[in-house]
């Protein structure tokens, strides 16, 4: 069984998701029909707009029935095993889109799964999002390959998956995070194997002007992700050098553009200035959530109408 439980599990296939979303965002009446009779669990533990919206709408616009299932109305939110849970839905579902705040919780679920279990974000990875980030870039810059991507701000699961994505795809990628927030080393390792492949790099640095300077696209994400609430005071006094304001973007391409993958927090991590400003395509990114999502989903319940997945 496939997963997609992390970018890696995408990165063959991420050139052909590119171009099969931009099929489908143009021609999305094409696809109406693809997923009839299929079913797809969508379990949040957390909240969400931009997932759970391009996921239930994916599967709904694509003659198939989307479940949203939040974990606390489940037998889940009541101590009934997340393995009992997959065992259960396998045989009822399709596919199993998962947010959960950890992803061992995600292993657990997909290693009990005899559907394709999709992270919808964890604390590790978020590849739904990185997908629709580099989906984005080319569709705006016609290329990943040769761009300086610089993300600025917490080494957090948007930052991997990016990261990740960037660099299969011979981007240079460039992140910009305070001492503490480093990303897991093990994916910085796997960020260059990937990157030497493509021919692109990674860098990671403390100094965000460094990252941004003649950067082509300018990333950041909140400070506080979704259970470090309580590191709230600490977190953002440690970022408060690394806001994205107009100063910092100054020193980027003239052409950059900015994007965040959202929700934001205006005066955190971002100044209205950047993020509503002419640089930014953060509308365009959220709204590609819907797309690349179909993409994702086709080619996993669909391979008769798009191809095999993973071949
Ligand atoms: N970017 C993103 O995943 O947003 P949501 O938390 O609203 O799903
Ligand atoms: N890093 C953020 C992303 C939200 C989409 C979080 O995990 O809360």
């Amino acid at each position: 069984m496939k997963h997609v439980l992390s970018v890696l599990d995408l990165v063959e296939e991420l050139p052909r998701l590119i171009e099969l979303t931009s099929r489908i965002k143009e021609n999305p009446r094409g696809y109406s029909s693809a997923l009839v009779g299929k079913s797809v669990a969508l379990i949040f533990e957390k909240h969400s707009t931009r997932t759970r919206v391009s996921l239930e709408v994916a599967v709904s616009s694509m003659g198939g029935h989307p479940l949203y299932l939040p974990k606390e109305q489940l037998q889940l939110g009541r101590g009934e095993p997340i393995e009992d849970t997959a065992r259960v839905l396998s045989g009822m579902v399709d596919a199993i889109a998962y947010r959960a705040y950890s992803h061992e919780t995600m292993l657990r679920l997909a290693l009990n799964s005899d559907v394709p279990v999709i992270n919808a974000l964890d604390d590790e990875e978020h590849p739904l999002q990185a997908l629709a980030d580099v989906y984005t870039i080319q569709e705006l810059k016609g290329r990943v390959r040769g761009l300086k991507v610089a993300f600025v701000g917490d080494g957090n699961n948007v930052m991997v998956s990016l990261m990740l994505a960037v660099t299969s795809l011979g981007g240079d990628f460039w992140a910009a995070i305070p001492e503490g927030y480093d990303p897991p080393e093990e994916k910085v390792a796997i960020a260059e194997e990937l990157a030497s492949s493509a021919g692109g790099s990674v860098r990671i640095v403390r100094d965000p002007v460094e990252a941004v300077r003649d950067a082509d696209v300018v990333y950041t994400d909140v400070w506080i992700s979704m259970g470090q609430e309580a590191e709230r005071e600490k977190r953002l006094r440690d970022f408060a050098p690394y806001r994205v304001d107009e100063k910092l973007v100054s020193h980027a391409k003239e052409d950059f553009i900015f994007m965040h993958c959202l929700p934001a927090h205006r005066g955190e991590e971002v100044t209205p200035g950047v993020i509503d400003g002419p640089h930014s395509v953060v509308w365009r990114q959220a709204w590609n959530r819907l797309h690349t999502a179909k993409a994702v989903l086709a080619r996993l319940l669909a391979p008769g109408l798009v191809g095999a997945p993973f071949e």
